[in-house]
């Protein structure tokens, strides 16, 4: 079955440069995994400050510009429904997951100790589900497009939801393909 990460990339969503601290950043487009700290856990600190920080300074100020434009503009036929509960729904369900890994993967990662193969198992299920509900709000909002009679608050909502979108695909991309392999299980050496 196709994974709902195949079909999202960062450069699908990112308009913006990615501020990733220290003054440095990086340009829209595809990262190469080579920009991130080899260090673990400066790249951990990377991926707490950078990403679950700026999730949650976000998320709360997305939902309420959603329940504004969702109840000023219901009779717009480009309105969105829903959208205020599916971006509740991705704020409860990253707070969720982020403290997960705040508080059980992170610090046995901070400390060289690979945590358990299903820990690492169930932060990929997480994953998943976040980009299925990146899915979900790409088809509300149309792909994030903003019609051409929109008020300023709904500009701000969806150029604040599609970066959001590039932020959460690339805070997936780096913990699954640059941190999590730093931990999987090595294959034992044959005699
Ligand atoms: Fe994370
Ligand atoms: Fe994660």
């Amino acid at each position: 079955m196709r994974s709902p990460l195949d079909t999202l990339s960062r450069p699908r969503f990112a308009n913006h440069p990615l501020d990733i601290g220290d003054g440095a950043s990086i340009p829209p487009g595809d990262t190469p995994a080579a920009i991130w700290p080899h260090d673990t856990d400066a790249l951990i600190t990377v991926i707490e400050t950078r990403f679950h920080a700026v999730h949650r300074r976000e998320l709360p100020d997305l939902v309420r510009l959603a329940r504004q434009v969702e109840a000023s503009h219901k009779a717009h036929p480009a309105a969105p429904p829903g959208l205020a509960d599916l971006l509740q729904r991705i704020e409860w369900d990253l707070e969720a997951h982020m403290q997960k890994e705040e508080q059980g993967l992170f610090p046995s990662m901070r400390h060289d100790e690979p945590p358990a193969p299903a820990a690492i198992a169930l932060m990929l299920d997480d994953h998943e589900e976040h980009a299925a509900n990146l899915q979900r709000l790409v088809w509300l909002t149309g792909d994030f497009s903003i019609p051409e009679n929109a008020c300023p608050t709904w500009r701000a909502l969806y150029a604040g939801a599609r970066k959001l979108a590039g932020d959460l695909v690339e805070h997936i991309r780096i913990e699954n393909d640059v941190l999590f392999p730093r931990f999987a299980a090595q294959p034992v050496p044959g005699p």
